[in-house]
């Protein structure tokens, strides 16, 4: 639809109701909105929350789609709620859920752990035996910028969970690893910084794997980045096919080139404060 043509109006929303601890099950409440041209749904269910029921729930942080916390099902895709405007989706009526394939906590707030623990198995961070990931870098790694588009498309994945609520294979099979951590798996084992291709063989190539992707690509349709998680699972279906038969090319890791001579710290600039989580 066509937000320049289209005027306030009244929007009626749809959201189901639930809380885990008092209701059997979810039963939908009915909120009229006043909605001018340019409203996102976040800013309709701030105007819900404000003036007339206080007790909705929902996660949300930036507003801007980049934290990806405000991911729900909005006129049945999953959807960032900051970043979808509401004459965009709706004419009269407007239905707005929590994302499938999660547990709901409240509301419209999904339960995410599983896909963070899923993300944490996929070890989506740079594997290397020459560098200790505790020590305080200083050199810097040499990639080119042909190396850079081989996984930067899917390094811009905001974890919102939108791909995980779209996958009918996570739908049937909760174990699924699921097109985020997938995603993120295989952009690390096409970063040329990267060893630890191995290591993520067991998790990409295990039961609950690649090999349970039916590739509907529903993942990719709903993405609010255009990561493209579909692509990197069937480029990861086939790094494993040429592992397996041996015929994978194996290059080190890139090098360093060391500090650049021509930058020097600027004075007053305080120094990075010391690691918290590594132990
Ligand atoms: Fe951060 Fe929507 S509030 S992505």
């Amino acid at each position: 639809m066509d937000t320049e043509t289209k005027g306030a109006r009244e929007i009626l929303f749809v959201i189901p109701r639930y809380n885990p601890e008092t209701d059997s099950a979810p039963q939908n409440r009915q909120y009229t909105v006043h909605v001018e041209p340019g409203m996102t749904v976040l800013d309709g269910l701030h105007e819900i929350k404000n003036n007339q029921d206080s007790t909705l729930s929902w996660r949300f942080s930036c507003r801007m789609g980049v934290c990806g916390s405000c991911g729900m099902l909005i006129a049945g895709k999953p959807m960032l709620a900051c970043n979808t405007q509401i004459l965009h989706v709706a004419d009269r009526v407007l239905t707005v859920g929590p994302l499938p394939n999660f547990q709901v906590i409240k509301d419209l707030v999904p339960d995410l752990r599983p896909m963070f623990e899923k993300h944490l198995a996929a070890e989506p961070y740079i594997h290397r035996d020459d560098v200790d990931p505790k020590a305080v870098p200083g050199d810097e790694y040499y990639q080119t910028p042909e190396e850079l588009t081989r996984f930067l498309q899917f390094s811009y994945c905001i974890k919102c969970g939108a791909c995980m609520a779209a996958c009918p294979t996570l739908a049937i099979d909760k174990d699924y690893m699921g097109p985020m951590p997938l995603a993120q798996l295989h952009r690390y084992n096409v970063d040329t910084r990267d060893a630890g291709f191995d290591q993520r063989k067991k998790v990409a190539g295990g039961a609950f794997g690649v090999a349970r992707c039916h590739y509907a690509g529903e993942c990719s349709n709903v993405c609010p980045k255009g990561v493209d998680p579909a692509r990197a699972i069937q480029l990861m279906k086939r790094d494993l096919v040429l592992s397996y038969l041996r015929l994978r090319k194996r290059s080190r890791p890139c090098g360093t080139i060391g500090p650049d001579p021509h930058t020097r710290p600027k004075d007053k600039v305080p120094q990075a404060p010391p690691f918290t989580v590594l132990t």
